[in-house]
C-alpha cells in the first residue's frame, strides 16, 4: 500500500481490501451510504465493492447515464431529488465509484447538497486514478462548455485500486495515458519515456509509475490548490482540448484524454510558432501523439466555431486567451496570452495536415 498526503485528505494506492477504506466505513456505521455509479461501473465495479465490503450491501445505489453529454446540471438535479427522497442528511456519506465523470459530478452533487456532505472517491478509470479524482475540482458542463459550473471541494479520502482497470475498455485506457503523458510533458523527459514504455506493455501496470504520476498532480495541487498560479500548468493541452471535446461532443464523442492529446499536439505547435519550442522537438511530439491519437477532420465552419468557443475558456483574463506553452519537455509555462488569429492559423494548419480520423 502506498500512502500520499493530499491537501487535507489521504490518498491510498493499492488493494482496497488492504487499505483503510474498511475502517473509514466503520466510522460511518450509523450513517446512510450512497454509492454513485454509471451503467458501466454498476456492472463492472459495484459487485466487487459490495461483495468485499458487506456493510455496503444496504447502501442506496444511484446510477447515472455514462457519457460526457450527461455531465449536466439536469442530471445533478435528479440526483439531489433522489437524495431528498432517501432523506439523506449531512452526516451521511457518498461514495463515488467511477471514472472522472462520476468523481467530478458526484463530488459536485455532494458538495452542494445541504451545503455539503462527506464523500469518498473510488476512481475506476485510469484517467480518474492519475488525474480526475485528485485535486478537488468538481463540476458539470454547461452545454458544450466543459466544467463551466463547479466548485473546489475535497473528498475525505481517495482509494486507488488498479484492480478496476481490468474491465476498462482499451480506448479509455488510452484516454488515461494521455493525461499521464501530459504529466511527463510538463515535468520530466524521463517520466515521459517511462510512460511510453508502459503504453507498450498494457498487461502489467507499474504501481511505481502510477504512484509517480499521481504524485505529479498531487504536488502541483498541494502548492496551489485553487489554481492561482503553478497549478495552471496542468492545463497544458486543455485550452484546445476542451474545445475539441466540447465541439465534437454530439458527433465523434472524442474522449477527454484523446481530446487533451490533440490539444497537446496543437499547443506544442503554438509553442513552436511563437518561438519557444524547437522545430525538431515539435516534430517528435507530433509524431508521438498523432500516431496514437488521430486528429478529427476539421472544417472551416468547425474552426470558426471552435475559435469562438476559445473566447469563453474559463482560464481567460481581460479578454485574452491564455494558454500553456512548452519551452522543452519538462519545462511548461502558463498564462501565455495568445491572439485569436494564432489559434485560427493553428487550426488551419491541422486542417491541412489531413491526418483524419477513420
Ligand atoms: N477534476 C479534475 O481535476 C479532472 C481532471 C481530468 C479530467 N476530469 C474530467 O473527467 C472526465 C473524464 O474522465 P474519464 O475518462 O474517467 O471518463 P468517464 O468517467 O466518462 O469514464 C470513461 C468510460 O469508462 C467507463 N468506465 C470507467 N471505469 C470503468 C471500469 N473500471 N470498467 C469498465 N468501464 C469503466 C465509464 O463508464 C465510461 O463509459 C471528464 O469529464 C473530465 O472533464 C476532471
Amino acid at each position: 500500500m502506498k500512502y500520499i498526503d493530499a491537501v487535507d485528505y489521504k490518498l491510498e494506492l493499492g488493494r482496497l481490501e488492504s487499505s483503510s477504506f474498511g475502517q473509514l466505513l466503520e466510522r460511518y456505521s450509523s450513517s446512510q451510504k450512497i454509492i454513485i455509479v454509471d451503467e458501466n461501473t454498476h456492472e463492472n465495479c459495484l459487485p466487487f465493492l459490495i461483495t468485499t465490503f458487506d456493510e455496503l450491501s444496504k447502501a442506496e445505489v444511484i446510477f447515472l447515464p455514462a457519457g460526457e453529454e450527461n455531465k449536466s446540471i439536469e442530471i445533478a438535479f435528479h440526483v439531489w431529488e433522489a437524495l431528498t427522497e432517501y432523506q439523506i442528511s449531512r452526516s451521511d456519506l457518498i461514495i463515488n465509484l467511477g471514472g472522472g465523470l462520476i468523481t467530478d459530478m458526484g463530488g459536485f452533487i455532494a458538495s452542494c447538497y445541504k451545503r455539503g456532505l462527506d464523500f469518498i472517491h473510488l476512481p475506476t478509470s485510469l484517467l480518474g486514478m492519475v488525474d480526475a479524482s485528485i485535486g478537488g475540482k468538481t463540476g458539470v458542463n454547461l452545454g458544450h462548455f466543459k466544467n463551466q459550473i463547479g466548485v473546489f471541494s475535497n473528498p475525505i479520502a481517495v482509494f486507488i485500486d488498479p484492480v478496476f482497470l481490468s474491465t476498462l475498455p482499451e480506448n479509455e485506457l488510452y484516454s488515461g495515458f494521455a493525461e499521464m503523458l501530459k504529466h511527463g510533458f510538463i515535468t520530466s523527459d524521463n517520466l515521459l519515456v517511462r510512460i511510453i514504455e508502459q503504453m507498450k506493455n498494457k498487461e502489467e501496470f507499474s504501481i511505481d509509475l502510477l504512484f509517480d504520476c499521481i504524485q505529479v498532480k498531487n504536488e502541483v495541487v498541494k502548492n496551489d490548490p485553487f489554481e492561482k498560479g503553478e497549478r495552471k500548468i496542468l492545463n497544458f493541452g486543455h485550452t484546445i482540448g476542451h474545445v475539441i471535446e466540447g465541439y465534437f461532443m454530439d458527433s465523434l464523442q472524442i474522449s477527454h484524454g484523446h481530446s487533451v492529446a490533440i490539444g497537446m499536439v496543437m499547443e506544442s505547435f503554438l509553442s513552436m510558432k511563437v518561438g519557444k519550442l524547437n522545430r525538431d522537438k515539435y516534430a517528435e511530439i507530433e509524431e508521438l501523439l498523432t500516431s496514437i491519437y488521430p486528429l478529427p477532420k476539421l472544417t472551416d465552419v468547425g474552426i470558426q466555431k471552435m475559435t469562438a468557443m476559445l473566447i469563453n475558456d474559463k482560464k481567460n483574463k481581460e479578454g485574452k486567451i491564455l494558454c500553456c506553452l512548452l519551452n522543452e519537455i519538462g519545462d511548461c509555462t502558463y498564462d501565455n496570452a495568445i491572439e485569436e488569429k494564432i489559434f485560427l492559423e493553428t487550426f488551419m494548419h491541422f486542417k491541412n495536415l489531413q491526418i483524419n480520423m477513420n
